[in-house]
């Protein structure tokens, strides 16, 4: 295995995507556990869901944040446990919080995962990929390193995630400012790809609340969930304080007993890695 990513390599080579991403989420990491309470019960849902950790020797959270559940695998787990994340930030603030942990902390890119081939025996993500340019190029990577038999789950979002963002924004000035998310048939149909020998999908919609607007603008940047992507960036940044006003508006017609809502779509995602006979 080697520490310097390929992904940090093409990071320094202009991909200024990626970069933002990173950057990001860096900047994101000291005050990420304090607001990704929506992140521990998705996290929590899909360590319940996981296969038995007996035989496993190698496991890889990818983007893995600050380590919340790579954490608790190791607790689990006599093998080798890899936290890898794209945000030296997100790293060092994984380092320090599970400093007790034999955890392995590599910078690097789900899509260019630097690790050897079939040398993991378990593979988990959760609300990460939906950073990637691919879910093809993160699942062609998996099945890379996973040994046959090898188990991946993930949770990733899909259309319908920050929709009443989006259609607020759309209001304001009929541009797109939030990322697009991958609608779910065509979730459904990257996962058949060759490769895997089974798959099992589990949708459900996941909703915070949040006092004001601004409230609900803060939470996503607390959490790095805040950068937009090219293809979302079109409209320009979230500012303006006019615009602001009106985005407040409509978002404020949507307001319920506990808050202004924002919506999740969320994957969670088991697939198996062919066995060699199959
Ligand atoms: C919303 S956070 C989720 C963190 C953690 N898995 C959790 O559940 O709390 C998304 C993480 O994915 C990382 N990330 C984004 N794009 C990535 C990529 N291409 N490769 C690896 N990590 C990536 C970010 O740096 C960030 O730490």
């Amino acid at each position: 295995m080697t520490t310097m990513s390929a992904c940090r390599r093409s990071v320094a080579g202009g991909d200024r995507r990626r970069q933002r991403i990173a950057n990001g989420f860096s900047r994101a990491a000291a005050s990420y556990d304090a607001g990704a309470q929506l992140q521990r019960a998705v996290a929590d849902d899909l360590l319940a869901r996981l296969p038995t950790l007996e035989g496993v020797q190698t496991l890889v959270d990818v983007g893995c944040g600050t380590g919340y559940l790579v954490s608790r695998l190791a607790e689990h787990h006599d093998g080798l446990s890899i936290g890898l994340d794209i945000a030296p930030g997100m790293l060092d603030e994984a380092r320090r919080r599970h400093a007790g942990h034999a955890i392995q902390w590599v910078t690097g890119c789900a899509e260019a995962l630097p690790l050897a081939d079939g040398s993991v025996d378990l593979v988990v993500s959760s609300l990460a990929v939906q950073w990637c340019d691919s879910l093809e190029g993160f699942l062609n990577q998996a099945a890379r390193v996973l040994r046959p038999g090898g188990w991946l789950a993930f949770t990733t979002l899909c259309e319908g995630t920050l929709e009443e963002l989006h259609r607020a924004w759309q209001q304001v000035d009929g541009e797109r400012h939030v990322n697009e998310f991958m609608a779910e048939a065509r979730l459904i149909d990257t996962l058949k790809t060759p490769g895997w020998q089974w798959y099992e999908v589990a949708m459900a919609t996941r909703r915070t609340h949040h006092a004001t607007p601004a409230d609900t603008l803060r939470a996503l940047k607390r959490i790095g969930a805040n950068t937009i992507t090219a293809s979302a960036a079109a409209g320009g940044g979230l500012s303006g304080r006019r615009r602001f006003a009106q985005l407040a508006q409509t978002l404020e017609t949507w307001r319920e007993p506990t808050g202004i809502p924002t919506r999740y779509r969320v994957a969670t995602v088991l697939m198996q890695r062919r066995h060699l006979q199959d």
